[in-house]
């Protein structure tokens, strides 16, 4: 045996590969390293084994095997043969062939392991995380862990193709002005003083900048200590990119391109058509900064046609609508669920009618209380067809907007699982999005995010109004990544400060260090941050990015195969001066570990 070849398997102890045998093989003395997939006896002195590795499934003739149990890892030795007429599986890509005259070698035992590992196997998830080790070796999480692979080395090439180069940042930093809460580690040398684990490479990139890297680039680990949800945990991946010299449209460039050659590698084609728009456009047609593109159902505007509404219940600042095709079939219990949800997303109310006839005509309860020229004035605005459902929600612009964005995704969207990759870039985000306790506004980015300049004559007088260049990539409906312009002007940096109601000196305590660097040769300069883990799940139709991660932390954040976060003995405690309070425990502690399968 010659060295490792990586796509047949060859190994010191392999041949090959268990699912690259074919005919074509037929007559070769073979060897293949795997687990025990299943055994079926036939009588005393006949057995099958399936031996599984990641490529694939053989089949194994041997004599006995009375002592061989599933998942047992072995080694089996043997001559490729077609299978006897009538018995080849068109199932399996092995299907015709299979091993005989077998040397069985058992590597490993293994006890009866906690769940099947059929892929139809529907095993509740603690199980699986407790056992990951066992949950890797399904089709699904190889497929996923190896399509993550894939993207990730895409975007190596991607970037480095681009010009930038790939420079590693601290974990242990400082804490940063960035919004979410961090992990701290307590310093051992400095009692009573913590690193902050970075909740991005935000500002260490930046230095990077005014360092001269024109082009940089990281698969940057993120943490942060927030909500875990579906999209997601503790610990995540970015590809983080920061450029200078460069403006808005060449970084969205230069991630676009690294968002397609990764697509293209993870499926074999390139995603073309990223849609752009401003986050007003999306807010106004799909009530959302995160619009998913998979289907249509924008919001139609109906303002005007009420402008002059009897009908209290649709006086207001704005009215939109939705409309469901297909929806006046809809039994009157699902309607009122639909009102009921509408409220509970924060609306006063939901008028809804059912189209029909030709010309189409609007049948509700509340359609009695608009004019003639109202109704046909919803027909003409929302584009209303015979059958079709229409939804109508009328409040201050940005509720109405996102009651019935939410409405839409409830009604129209797509399942995660196949189809299109429907990109979108949202740009003009605004400067400041909500208020703090003290009434300031408060970045709707980061504070270092630059303004359109020709916006900051209102930073003063109507804040709120300020747009920022900076923009999300959003892909079906998920937020895949943000970015910005930053300022790099220290004077434009106080002002934005003050605006933010950040007091010189607590600037200067909580990042004096970047201040000071922009004092020796700041460049223009802006970037992007992308989840990674958020683009492989979209990438693999899976829901939740925690089948794209090898080992990662439940909803209430612990890891139930290593049980931890674990209490530390007094002794470590002490070295590093923490002192622990008993407080009630947030979460009951996970079951304790066995040794054996559960
Ligand atoms: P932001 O905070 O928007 O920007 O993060 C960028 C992207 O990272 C992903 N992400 C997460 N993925 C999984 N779990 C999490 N807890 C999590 N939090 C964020 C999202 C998100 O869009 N430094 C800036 C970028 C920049 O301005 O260059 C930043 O981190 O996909
Ligand atoms: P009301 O006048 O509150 O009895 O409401 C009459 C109908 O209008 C009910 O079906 C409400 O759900 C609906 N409605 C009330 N307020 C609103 C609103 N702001 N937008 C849409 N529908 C509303």
């Amino acid at each position: 045996m010659t060295g490792v070849d990586g796509a047949s398997g060859e190994s010191g102890m392999r041949t090959h590969y268990c699912g690259v045998l074919r005919a074509a093989d037929a007559g070769s003395r073979v060897s293949v390293c795997g687990w025990v997939a299943r055994r079926r006896e036939h009588g005393e002195h006949l057995a099958f084994l399936d031996v599984r590795d990641h490529t694939g499934i053989v089949q194994c003739v041997v004599e006995r095997a009375h002592e061989i149990r599933p998942e047992y890892v072995v080694r089996v030795t043997g001559t490729v043969r077609i299978r006897p007429d009538g018995t080849a599986n068109q199932q399996l890509a092995t299907g015709e062939i299979e091993i005989g005259d077998c040397d069985v070698e058992t590597l490993a035992t293994c006890e009866p392991v906690p769940f099947s590992l059929d892929e139809r196997a529907e095993t509740e998830e603690p199980l699986r995380l407790r056992y990951r080790y066992v949950d890797m070796r399904t089709e699904r999480m190889q497929a996923n862990l190896r399509l993550r692979a894939v993207v990730n080395s895409a975007i190596r090439r991607s970037m480095e193709r681009q010009g930038f180069v790939e420079i590693e940042t601290p974990l242990l930093w400082t804490p940063t002005p960035e919004g979410a809460r961090e992990f701290v580690v307590p310093s051992r040398l400095q009692h009573g003083r913590f690193y902050a684990l970075p909740q991005s490479p935000q500002i260490a990139k930046q230095l990077t900048m005014i360092g001269g890297f024109d082009r940089y680039y990281q698969i940057a680990r993120c943490l942060r200590d927030e909500d875990l949800r579906a999209d997601r945990q503790f610990e995540f991946t970015q590809l983080d990119v920061e450029a200078s010299f460069v403006g808005q449209d060449e970084i969205l460039g230069f991630v676009t391109e690294a968002m397609v050659d990764a697509a293209d590698a993870a499926t074999g084609v390139r995603p073309g058509g990223f849609a752009r728009m401003t986050w007003a456009e999306a807010l106004d047609s799909y009530g959302t900064d995160k619009p998913d593109l998979r289907f249509g159902m924008e919001l139609a505007d109906l303002t005007a046609v009420l402008a002059g509404t009897g009908f209290n219940a649709l006086h207001a600042p704005t009215v939109k609508a939705i409309v469901l095709a297909g929806g006046a079939s809809l039994p009157r219990a699902r309607l009122d669920g639909l009102v009921e949800r509408a409220k509970a997303l924060g609306a006063k109310g939901l008028v809804w009618m059912r189209a029909a006839g030709d010309p189409v005509t609007l049948d509700s309860p509340v359609t009695k209380f608009l004019s003639e020229a109202e109704l046909t004035g919803i027909v003409r605005a929302a584009r209303v067809a015979a059958g079709d459902l229409v939804l109508i929600v009328a409040d201050e612009h940005r509720r109405a907007c996102e009651v019935l964005g939410q409405l839409r995704l409830d009604l129209g969207r797509p399942p995660s699982v196949g189809g299109a990759l429907r990109f979108c870039w949202l740009v003009d985000f605004p400067l400041f999005d909500g208020t703090d306790e003290e009434g300031n506004p408060q970045a709707a980015h980061h504070p270092f995010t630059m303004p359109y300049p020709e916006d900051l004559e209102r930073l003063d007088t109507d804040p709120f109004s300020v747009r920022a260049q900076s923009y999300d990539l959003v892909l079906n409906g998920w937020e895949l990544g943000s970015g910005s312009i930053r300022i790099h002007r220290p004077e434009l940096q106080r002002r934005i400060f003050a605006a933010l109601g950040i007091s010189e000196a607590d600037a200067e305590s909580r990042f004096g260090f970047l201040l000071d660097a922009y004092r020796y040769g700041g460049p223009p300069h802006g970037g992007f941050a992308v989840g990674l883990d958020r683009f492989v799940a979209i990438l693999a139709g899976e829901e939740n990015i925690r089948e794209v991660i090898a080992f990662p932390k439940t909803q209430s954040g612990s890891d139930p195969m290593t049980g931890g976060p674990l209490p530390l003995d007094p002794k470590r405690l002490a070295e590093l001066g923490v002192r622990v309070v008993e407080t009630a425990p947030a979460v009951p502690p996970p079951p304790p570990r066995s040794t054996g399968a559960g």
